[in-house]
């Protein structure tokens, strides 16, 4: 609740987004309880934000855990910020247990983890682990045109005294904690969900081009009206994105007309594709007909298809997942397997080390919107298997 007052929106939602003022604000009363709390804060090139609590062996790869502190522009108070604040309290379970580790156990607030201002999303952890460049990321431009690369430059300059870590540091397992963001875990009455995988999924940037033209005096057999051709491209879509077994998700999340004015014929649309499934034939199969689909709708305006982000189905480590399962037994927490909706850092971290996910339930399936929920008792019990996961981890 506290971490809500930064980006807090009238409505009890939170616009806390990647870089922005408000997540600067956000990371450095992250920082202050950290270090109130007498652990040690670093950050990387990207801006990922990493806190240590010492293991007996300073040589030994760390465990790591966290989640991300950004939000959507509409986003609510716990897609992300629970999984970094539920690592922070497992790290002062640990001290006031008097739990010796011998690794580190590390806790992580990764950088733009939604992709809503910068895409695309999990840039901290796709740049961390080398899946993408520095170079690749620091060119992009949000809605007004401001880099990726100043808003870095000022985000890192807020908080000069932390140390500079290197990336792609080893490390022994990764664990995440994350609300559920859909309705699974509450219709069937389980606290914790042992997260199996992610889905896989495409985003496409698609540009329609037609002419501008005053719209009293041009025929509309002359007119290029770049919005008609898009509509025709959603209808088209939507068709092509018919799944009987409602497992295949299809959002055009931005849409944009221009000029945007009443009495000109639109002269170019922009639309955004989110395309996500569990399984990768079905997922490569139809995001190869998005393109085709969209020219065929084109009439005489011309569209260009871009593939901005594509991330395969992940699937979680066996032992670390069982290991969620094992230790919500023994704290007698019931739970059940799943799998994730949603993309997480995690689905990046499980390239490099061995990873899962521990998920708790939201209310009514509800998330990416201000009236996000979850009760304290759920938010206890997931970290309460993330701490004893991360001291059983830390030891092995
Ligand atoms: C992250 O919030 C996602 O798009 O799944
Ligand atoms: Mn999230
Ligand atoms: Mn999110």
């Amino acid at each position: 609740m506290d971490l809500a007052q930064f980006g807090a929106r009238p409505d009890g939602g939170v616009n806390r987004q990647a870089l922005s003022p408000e997540d600067i604000a956000g990371r450095a009363q992250f920082i202050t309880w950290c270090e109130e709390q007498g652990y040690a804060c670093s950050s990387d090139a990207v801006g990922n934000l990493f806190v240590r609590r010492a293991g007996t062996d300073p040589y030994a790869d760390p465990v790591l855990t966290g989640s991300h502190l950004d939000s959507q522009p509409t986003g609510g108070k716990f897609d992300g910020a629970f999984g970094v604040l539920a690592g922070l309290e497992a790290l002062q379970a640990l001290d006031d247990t008097g739990i010796i580790t011998r690794r580190p156990v590390e806790v992580v607030a990764w950088t733009n983890e939604e992709g809503s201002r910068f895409q695309p999303g999990c840039m901290g952890s796709s740049v961390f682990i080398g899946a993408t460049g520095m170079e690749d990321i620091l060119g992009c431009r949000d809605r007004d045109g401001v880099l990726v690369a100043d808003a870095l430059a000022q985000t890192l300059a807020a908080a000069p005294n932390l140390p500079r870590r290197s990336m792609a540091f080893p490390i022994a397992a990764y664990v995440e904690c994350h609300i559920e963001q859909g309705p699974i875990l509450e219709q069937a009455g389980k606290t914790i969900g042992i997260v199996t995988g992610i889905q896989g999924y495409r985003w496409f940037a698609v540009e329609v081009r037609g002419q501008e033209a005053h719209s009293g005096t041009t025929p509309r057999r002359a007119q290029k009206d770049a919005l008609k051709a898009a509509s025709a491209m959603v209808n088209a879509l939507e068709t092509l994105m018919i799944d009987e077994s409602d497992t295949l998700r299809f959002t055009i999340g931005r849409f944009e007309v221009e000029p945007g004015s009443p009495n000109v014929v639109p002269g170019r649309v922009f639309f955004t594709i989110d395309m996500r499934h569990p399984d990768q034939a079905v997922l490569a199969a139809r995001a190869a007909a998005v393109e085709a689909t969209c020219r065929a709708a084109a009439g005489t305006c011309e569209v260009t298809v871009t593939q901005t982000f594509a991330t395969p189905p992940i699937a979680f480590d066996g032992a670390v997942v069982d290991l969620v399962a094992e230790t919500a037994d023994r704290l007698g927490l019931p739970s059940m397997r799943l799998g994730s909706g949603a993309g997480h850092d995690a689905g990046y971290m499980a390239r490099v080390c061995p990873s899962a996910m521990i998920f708790v339930p939201c209310e009514k399936g509800i998330s990416h919107h201000p009236a996000e929920f979850a009760t304290s008792a759920d938010l206890a019990a997931g970290t309460r298997v993330l701490a004893d996961m991360l001291a059983d981890l830390a030891n092995r």
